[in-house]
């Protein structure tokens, strides 16, 4: 086979001499193969989402998880279209960013089929109530709804950095309470005692700001924001529908219609989210899998008992 350009002969050369290779020492090689092709995004909005469009195979090979690793915690998500992926190449896929995150919610060795969450429905940052919110969430839509269902996310970082530096360091002071009760209510306003009960074991004291290891902070807000701690529950409400009211401003959001075959993935930890309502005949069905935290999102106070 003739060879005709540089790029080709070496990557010829690659291949002939990565072949060769034997199991970590292969895979290794094989990432600085792939990473020789750049990777190509394009920006979805100014201040959040980007799309990537990649080979499947390098996607699966890991090929690009440092740069999603980046790209996720700049842009807070990523969008991936038109890749024909079942569960177990999900899977893989979330394990090249991180721990793939199980538990009693994640039957299906890490798979949670999504397709009526009550609390989806309203602003929202995944697992408050937990001191190791995931850092990733990856969404597969398996049945798009033809109206409606669309997902949108807001850039927790962004509105947070935008407001005036006093205000961030007041901000900073504060710690929420968080409770399944404030986020189910919307969509229950009228429970059981029992299924009371039950919501009444998911909530946590969390700082409204979370400071990352990168130093930057971003805020944590949403519908399991239930009261700040210590202060008079109008006034508390009354800042937590000001942040909202920030945070969800055109500016900082991206809405992703969604298409068969779609991937997204979101920064957990710097973003929001919420469903936009869609007929539940319609049948809209995801497959979701998350990856572990790394970062607490925890008080001062926990910080140091910890
Ligand atoms: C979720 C979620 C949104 C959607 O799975 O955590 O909020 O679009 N899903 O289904
Ligand atoms: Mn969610």
């Amino acid at each position: 086979m003739p060879i005709d350009t540089v790029e080709e002969r070496c990557e010829t050369m690659l291949t002939v001499s990565v072949d060769s290779m034997e199991g970590r020492a292969r895979d290794r090689a094989r990432r600085v193969q792939w990473r020789d092709v750049l990777l190509n995004t394009i920006d979805l909005t100014p201040a959040i989402g980007s799309e990537v469009v990649v080979d499947p195979q390098a996607l699966l090979e890991g090929a690009y998880a440092d740069e999603f690793r980046e790209l996720l915690i700049r842009r807070g998500v990523i969008a991936i279209r038109g890749v024909d992926f079942d569960d177990d190449q999900l899977r893989a896929l979330t394990a090249t960013i991180g721990e793939v995150r199980q538990g009693a919610l994640y039957e299906n060795k890490g798979m949670l089929e999504v397709v009526h969450i009550p609390g989806s429905y309203f602003w929202h940052v995944d697992g408050t109530y937990t001191e190791m919110p995931p850092f990733a969430t990856l969404l597969a839509a398996r049945v798009v709804a033809p109206e409606g269902g669309e997902t949108e996310f807001a850039n927790t970082y962004a509105a947070f950095e935008d407001l005036p530096l006093d205000e961030q360091e007041y901000l900073s002071t504060l710690e929420v309470v968080h409770t399944m009760k404030a986020a189910h209510n919307y969509a229950v306003p009228e429970p059981s005692v029992e299924r009371f009960q039950t919501w009444q074991g998911h909530r946590g004291v969390r700082p409204l700001v979370w400071r990352h290891k990168s130093g930057r902070r971003s805020l944590v807000i949403g519908a399991t924001a239930s009261h700040i701690v210590d202060m008079h529950f109008v006034d508390s409400h009354e800042l937590l529908q000001r942040l909202l009211a920030h945070t969800t401003q055109d500016k900082y959001v991206y809405k992703h219609r969604w298409k068969a075959r779609d991937v997204v993935i979101w920064d957990n930890t710097g973003t929001m989210h919420r469903v936009r309502p869609f007929d539940l005949s319609s049948g809209r069905r995801m497959h979701r899998f998350a990856v572990e935290g790394t970062e607490p999102l925890a008080t001062a106070l926990q910080l140091g008992a910890a």
